[in-house]
Formats: C-alpha cells, structure tokens, sequence
C-alpha cells in the first residue's frame, strides 16, 4: 500500500495555495511544498501580506508554515522529493491561435507535465487539480510514459477542486464532496486509494468518491456549468420580473423550496464573474464542438449569452433611466470584485459595467474594500492601446470609501455583494445628502431594502423588481 509522506503542488495560486495549506494543516505527518515560478508570488506566500485575500486562510499558512508547509520556487527540488504531485497551474481560455476565445490553454499544464516527466528521479503520483477538458490526463500520461522507466513509473489522477474563492477556508475544511478519479488497472486504484487516505485525515470517508479518470474530469466541467446555468435561468427569470411586476426574490424563494430544486445559487444579479464559469463553460461548449455535437455546444452557450445579456441590460437600464445620457456625469460604483469576500477581480461584472459607462463618456467613481487600484487600472485598460492606463485615469476615480465615490455623484451603482454595503451597515442618509438630485441608486445584487431608501429619496431600481410594471 502507498503511503503518501511528501506532496508538491505546482501552482501557488487561488487553488494551490489555500488547497495544500489546508492539506498540510490537516495533515501534520505530510511534507508540503507549494512552488511557483513567479517569485513574486512566493516572496508573499512566505511574508506576513499572503498574496491572496481569503477569509481564514492567514490562520492556517501561519500555523503551518515552517513546520510542515513550505513555499519555494525551487519547482525541480520539490518535484523530486515528493511522492505525490498536484499540478495546479493556471488553464485560461486561449488569446489566440485553434480554439481561441473558447479551448483551455493548456501549455501550463504541458510545461509542467514535462517539468515532472524530465526531472524525476523516484516514481511519482500525478495529479490534475487545475480544471481541464476531458481526456486531458491522457495527454499528460503520454509525455510521463515516454520518460518511464523500469525504476520510476507516473500514476495519474484527477482530482478537481470545488472551492468557491471567499469561502475557500470553510469548504476545504468541510466540503460537500472530494472527487478523485483513476484508471481502473491495478496501480491506478492503488494510487486512487493512496490520495483517498490523505483526504480522510479530515473529510469523512463517505464523502470522498470515487470514478474513472474521464468521469472525474467531466464531473469538475458540469458542475461549473449546471450553477452557472441557474444564476443564468434566474437571471432570465429577472427581466420577466422587471417587465411584469413579479418579485425575482418571491420567485427564486417559492421555486427553491421545491427540494428538487433546491434554495442556493437562485440570487439573481447583474451577472456571474470570476474565473471559472465562464471559461468552464466555454470549454466545454468547444469539447462538444470537437465532438460533434453542435446542439449540445448551443445550448451550453447560452448560458454565457444570457449573462452577456444581463450586464448589458443593466447598463441600459441605468442610461435610460438617466434620461437617455451619463456624458459628464458621476457614477459610483460601490464593489469591483466580481463577489463578496475576495480581491479576484477576474471576469468581474463591473469590469463590463464600467468599460460601457467610460465609453458613454460618464466619471466613475469606485470604491471596493479589497481591490489594489493599481489592478482595477489594469483591469480597465485595453490591451495593446497606447497610454490605456493614462486614459483610463482620467476617467476613473479610486475612492477609500462609498461616501467619497458616492460625493457628488449622480448615480450608485451597487455591484459586489459587499456586506458593507448593506443598508444596515452604510450610512445611506449621508449618501444621499452629498449626491446630485434627482439621486438614483441601482442595486445589480439586491442587497438593500428599496422601500427605506425610497423613504430617504433615492430613485432605486433593484434588478428583478420592478414594482410599478402592469400597474400604469
Ligand atoms: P492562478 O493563476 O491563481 O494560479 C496558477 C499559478 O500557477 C500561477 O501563480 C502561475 O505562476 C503558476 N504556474 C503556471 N505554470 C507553472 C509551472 N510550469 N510551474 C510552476 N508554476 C506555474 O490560477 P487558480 O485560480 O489557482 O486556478 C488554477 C486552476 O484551478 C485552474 O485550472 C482553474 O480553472 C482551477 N480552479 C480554480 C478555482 C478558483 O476559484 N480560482 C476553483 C476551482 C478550480
Ligand atoms: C465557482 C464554483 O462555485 C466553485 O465550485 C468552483 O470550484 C469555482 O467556480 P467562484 O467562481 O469562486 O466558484 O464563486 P461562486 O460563488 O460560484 O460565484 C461565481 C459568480 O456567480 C459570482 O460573480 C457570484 O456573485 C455569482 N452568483 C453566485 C450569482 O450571481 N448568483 C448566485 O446565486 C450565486
């Protein structure tokens, strides 16, 4: 029986870091090494300013770290001492070249497949953390095979994460389901039972199951798809509600207490962000192209399509209201981040929001509680244009606080869920007293209570309610 004694991860990202330091918390007999290439990224894994926001995460790297959990950028010194490895690198939609805009780019996971495959000296338990399109681990076993020997053989597993970023600490700990997926030969059950047995230091063993490597690697895809697909279905769901005068919050309640539907990920808002589901989805709409099934790749388009349709509705929505024109006017928006509880600004909904209102010639002003400014320039400049980020700065104004963006401004935009924004927890009435008058305030997250903010004299309009449709 293979016991795991020193594990790898490649990757010290949103994934590798907050996964394996929660491994090396659980597992005090393991050996931890998290390397990356980016120094960088490293140098902050190994100081007190963690290069990630994340609720809890300080807790655990600071407890471990030194002890059993190592931060390095000595990728080969890590990859030979290990006996089990998760390659857990970046796999971003490809810029360009077959399968642009849609495929995984894929070369990080090559390159790091090839680091395993050329310097190993012992056998070796690989395994796909990073989400991948299916059959990619036969790939990665076709380059580990060529460099096998007698003496060192490459299981592999894949091994998908389903941490959501903001509540990664808590599902690590206590997830839902640990997936892990092996060929059916002898040594890939060997191997699946090995990495079985360092989950169960902590996840109960009925939790952790078991599959073939391709359904595994599926699984990670369709689960991605089916949570996007609902914020899609009642974001949909939203505009009939604006247009009818039914409560998207009444629907999405009396459709979720239906216990085949179930009550989460029912929230409409002004759009899914973050780095997965779109690009899962994108994948998966292309593996099914590759495979011929342009039904099957339509419909999960769609589901991108229809959020594409909901940041745009938004945005028009706003103008519209602002009788048909933002030029020269202030728009605040409260949040960058594309959720609550994290600084990732990855496919963020504001980013959209705030690229429509620069191009209508509006000064934004923006506030978001974890987000550097120097990534929300980034962000918002356009890749490959002369002096972007100049451009960008005579437009957008970083602000400390909702009240300073909200100064003088025309509009508020709420667009992260922040709990700080919650009309229990800011000051609306000061909001509203350094504001232009009329005063609108659109909530794309429906965090506030309309009917208290009305009361105070703000316009509100909270996407899916929209209680004066069917009545005039
Ligand atoms: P990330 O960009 O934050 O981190 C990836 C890291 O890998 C980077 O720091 C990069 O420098 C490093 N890297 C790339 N190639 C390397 C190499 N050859 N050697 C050493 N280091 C290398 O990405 P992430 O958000 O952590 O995502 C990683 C994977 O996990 C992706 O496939 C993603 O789809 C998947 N995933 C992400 C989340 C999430 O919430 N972010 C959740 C589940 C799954
Ligand atoms: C997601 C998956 O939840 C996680 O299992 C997977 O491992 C990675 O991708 P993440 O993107 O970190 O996690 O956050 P998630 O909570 O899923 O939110 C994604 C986006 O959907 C956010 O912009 C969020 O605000 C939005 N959302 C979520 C809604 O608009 N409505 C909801 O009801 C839920």
């Amino acid at each position: 029986m293979t016991v795991v004694k020193n594990i790898c991860c490649i990757g010290a990202g949103y994934v590798g870091g907050p996964t394996c330091a929660v491994l090396a918390y659980k597992c005090p007999d393991i050996k931890v090494t998290i390397v990356d290439l980016s120094e960088a990224r490293i140098a902050a894994w190994n100081s007190s300013n963690l290069p990630i926001y994340e609720p809890g995460l300080d807790e655990v790297v600071f407890e471990c770290r030194g002890k059993n959990l190592f931060f390095s950028t000595n990728v080969d010194a890590a990859i030979q001492e290990a006996d089990l490895i998760f390659v857990s690198v970046n796999t971003p939609t490809k810029k360009s070249g077959m399968g642009a805009g849609m495929a995984a780019d894929l070369a990080y996971i090559e390159s790091a497949t090839r680091r395993i495959a050329e310097v190993s000296t012992s056998s070796k338990i690989v395994v796909e953390k990073s989400t991948v399109p299916c059959r990619t681990a036969q790939s990665m076993r076709t380059i580990l095979d060529a460099n096998s020997t007698s003496e060192i053989h490459f299981d592999i597993l894949s091994n998908p994460e389903f941490l959501a970023e903001g509540t990664a600490i808590k599902d690590l700990l206590n997830p839902d389901r640990v997936l892990i997926g092996a060929l059916q030969t002898e040594s890939g059950i060997e191997a699946q039972n090995a990495l079985v047995d360092v989950y169960t230091h902590w996840v109960p063993k009925e939790r952790v199951i078991t599959t073939n490597l391709w359904s595994s690697e599926l699984s990670k895809l369709a689960a991605n798809a089916m949570l996007a697909q609902r914020i899609s279905s009642i974001n949909a769901l939203s505009a009939i509600c604006e247009a009818t005068g039914a409560d998207v919050d009444e629907v999405a309640f009396a459709c979720g207490k239906d216990t085949r539907l179930g009550s989460k990920f029912l929230k409409a808002s002004v759009g899914f962000g973050g780095s997965c589901f779109q690009k899962d989805i994108l994948n998966l709409v292309y593996l099914s192209q590759q495979l011929n099934l342009p039904e099957v790749a339509d419909y999960w388009q769609q589901v991108v399509i229809m959020n594409e349709y909901q940041k745009k509705r938004f945005v028009r929505n706003i103008i519209s209201t602002l009788f048909n024109t933002i030029t020269n006017k202030k728009i605040a928006v409260l949040g960058f981040a594309f959720k609550k509880d994290t600084g990732d600004t990855r496919e963020s909904a504001a980013i959209t929001l705030i690229k429509d209102f620069m191009q209508e010639n509006a000064r934004v002003a923006i506030y978001d509680p974890k987000v550097e400014p120097q990534q929300i320039y980034m962000d918002l400049s356009e890749p490959g244009v002369v002096d972007t980020q100049k451009e960008v700065e005579k437009k957008v104004q970083i602000c400390q606080s909702a009240y300073e963006a909200a100064d003088g401004a025309d509009a508020v935009i709420i667009v992260t869920e922040w709990d700080e924004f919650r009309d229990d927890q800011l000051d609306y009435s000061k909001i509203y007293a350094g504001m232009h008058k009329p005063a609108f305030l659109f909530d794309g997250r429906l965090l506030i209570n309309a009917q208290k903010l009305r009361q105070i004299g703000f316009k509100v309009s909270v996407i899916g309610k929209n209680e004066l449709a069917g009545t005039a």
